[in-house]
């Protein structure tokens, strides 16, 4: 399940007229835009539909995770804004993604469903004090299962995790990758990154990208050149 441009650029800003005029900026030379849980808490759900109007698929990562009956209601609303991708935590248990899956699956198009396994920012030690115990890989490899036994469209995972994702979920699971730095861009606070062709090559369905493309001066310019770098056809 691939994406012509793999490239999702994340507007993490709370100003809607800079999201908005970054992702006019780079349009030409990204696949789609995602809007997460800074952009949505700061503006609502009528700047999500603001940016869908640009015309490109958006990911709306809002990380769903609670009661089942309460994460059905939010998914109606998120799948009424029109975003293509949205997602919920595989923690949240079965029923939940279920009823997740369940409530949107009359809508058409039907946005697709992924989950969160682990958070990339949990190391072992915090994996443990939460009393998951054993290495993060096997929780990873135990919620991606989860997950597609839950009748969901696939994972957010590290680049370093897809082999594992993969052998659990098949091919044609969905896996959308953040932690991407292109070679001699700054790391900010990611550390365990892939280059974006390292990371399609590893099989990533749709890259994740912020700050190598929206923290430079010239954010156009930035996407462009991963595209190149990608190969993608046009550019
Ligand atoms: O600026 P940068 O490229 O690091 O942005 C990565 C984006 O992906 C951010 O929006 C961040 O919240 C998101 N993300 C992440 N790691 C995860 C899940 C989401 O970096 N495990």
């Amino acid at each position: 399940m691939r994406f012509p441009n793999p490239v999702f650029v994340a507007l993490d800003t709370p100003n809607l007229s800079r999201a908005l005029e970054l992702a006019q900026a780079v349009k030409p030379y990204v696949g789609g835009l995602k809007v997460g849980l800074e952009f949505i808490s700061a503006l609502g759900p009528e700047a999500v539909r603001r940016v869908v109007e640009i015309g490109l698929p958006v990911f709306a990562d809002v990380k769903f995770h609670d009661i089942p009956n309460t994460v059905a209601g939010a998914s109606t609303v998120i799948a009424g804004l029109g975003v293509a991708i949205f997602n919920v935590h595989a923690s949240g248990g079965e029923a939940m993604m279920r009823a997740a899956a369940a409530a949107i699956a009359p809508w058409t198009p039907r946005p697709l469903l992924t989950a969160v396994t682990v958070l990339t920012s949990m190391d072992e030690a915090a994996l443990e004090a939460t009393g998951q115990k054993g290495p993060a890989r096997d929780q990873v490899a135990r919620l991606a299962a989860l997950t597609k036994a839950s009748g969901l469209d696939g994972v957010v995972c590290s680049a370093h995790e897809l082999a594992t994702v993969r052998k659990v979920a098949g091919p044609d699971f969905l896996t959308i990758v953040p932690g991407i730095r292109p070679a001699g861009t700054a790391l900010g606070d990611q550390r365990r990154v892939m280059t974006p062709s390292e990371a399609r090559a590893a099989g990533a369905d749709i890259l994740i990208i912020g700050r190598p493309i929206t923290a430079v001066p010239d954010p156009a310019a930035a996407a462009k050149a991963i595209a190149q770098e990608l190969g993608l056809a046009g550019f």
